[in-house]
């Protein structure tokens, strides 16, 4: 059994949750609960390995070891029953890093690239900072509960400027898991246009049902030979800072685009430390990851029902997957800015505001809900007090 209520002091270990002095996130005396990294301890097989490694005092440039990518092969098998090849496959320091690559592999500037509204905001940064468009397709919300809008998408992605579609799966940060029946559908309008899916499925083993969640590429072949899927185990098992992620293509020509765009780029190395965490928490981090999930799923609840007993008026459905609560403040009636100095100033926590994922966010908040249950009480006990009192 794992800990994860233990409290682990971050201060002086360089964490941008924690450290960055911010004045929306982490100043006087803010609760950090932002940033997509977790409060836990990681799996101690990593450590061991990272220690093992690192008493060995040269740390020179390092190979991609077959058995780095062989590791992901059967953690994709046991996790998502998909066979997928090791030729598939190749690495990037990060899946941000990875989707500019892809956006200048396969689209030139001035062309278009959809995504769904509201989603992590580095997708639009992206698409601009290689001087695309975006196009923005709102997912639609029902009590909380968001699907694509296949109209809207129909229309966008019939457009021959658009070239790529830049899918979120699972969805950061309304917490969706699409299912395969949606995903077929949307990879069947985008080969129907010729555009080409890249998944961000960096959530993919933050799942809350065993099963739910279908890789782009374990698609049909006619379907996933038109996409290219970015997976990691940096959210997975807290190593982001490790910056170590993988590409995967069963399509030949996809794969030999992104990489020499990656070379042109300069873009093709990754950690020495990186590739041994990997390998060491697809290996032996299984039970850990599925105590890992029990617990955030418990931390998800507690939100979920704290908020319906205690502030009725603000709403969090459980989500699907991430750890990422998405949070509903609309019945407050409060403008943006309003609602942001309650939650910075008056509560003193250190959410995202939902703004920053689109305009569809306005009146929400993101929660990374990645702590010691302790943490999550104290939060919401801050809530109750800002908005009652
Ligand atoms: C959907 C999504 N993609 C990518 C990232 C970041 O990936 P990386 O740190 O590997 O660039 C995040 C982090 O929160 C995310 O939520």
């Amino acid at each position: 059994m794992f800990d994860f209520d233990q409290r682990i002091d971050r201060t002086g270990t360089n964490s941008v949750k924690w450290e960055a002095s911010h004045p929306d996130y982490n100043a006087e005396g803010m609760l950090p609960l932002w940033v997509a990294d977790m409060d836990f301890a990681c799996p101690p097989a990593v450590t061991e390995a990272l220690i093992k490694r690192a008493s060995h005092p040269i740390y020179g440039y390092p190979m991609k070891q077959k058995v780095f990518y062989q590791a992901l092969q059967e953690w994709i098998a046991k996790r998502f029953g998909a066979s997928v090849e090791v030729s598939w496959m190749t690495s990037v320091a990060g899946v941000v890093p990875g989707i500019y690559v892809a956006i200048d592999a396969f689209s030139a500037p001035g062309e278009k690239v959809v995504i769904q509204t509201p989603v992590y905001h580095p997708f639009a940064i992206a698409i601009e900072n290689r001087g695309r468009q975006v196009v923005r397709s709102s997912l639609v919300e029902r009590d909380g509960h968001y699907d694509m809008d296949w109209e809207d998408l129909a229309q966008k992605l019939a457009d021959p400027q658009v070239k790529l579609m830049l899918l979120c799966s699972p969805h950061n940060p309304v917490g969706r898991v699409w299912t395969k029946q949606e995903l077929e559908r949307l990879g069947s309008l985008c080969a129907e246009h010729g555009v080409i899916v890249l998944s961000d499925e960096i959530h993919a083993d933050l799942v809350y049902e065993k099963g739910s969640h279908t890789p782009f590429f374990a698609l049909p072949a006619e379907l996933a030979s038109q996409s290219v899927t970015f997976v990691a185990p940096s959210k997975t098992f807290n190593l982001a800072g490790l910056f170590t992620s993988y590409v995967l293509t069963p399509n030949e020509r996809l794969l030999r685009m992104y990489k020499q765009t990656a070379a042109k780029l300069g873009n093709e190395h990754i950690n020495l430390f990186g590739m041994e965490a990997a390998v060491a928490a697809y290996r032996h981090g299984e039970q850990w990851l599925d105590e890992l999930l029990a617990y955030l799923h418990g931390n998800a609840r507690y939100l979920h029902e704290f908020l319906a007993q205690r502030i009725p008026e603000v709403t969090m459905n459980v989500p699907q997957a991430t750890y990422l609560g998405w949070m509903d403040f609309r019945r407050l009636g409060l403008e943006q800015a309003d609602l942001n100095r309650v939650i910075r100033r008056e509560a003193k926590l250190g959410l995202n505001d939902g703004a920053l994922f689109g305009e569809e966010g306005t009146g929400f908040q993101r929660i990374n809900f990645a702590c010691p249950r302790a943490l999550l009480v104290e939060a919401m006990e801050r809530l109750e007090r800002a908005l009652h009192s």
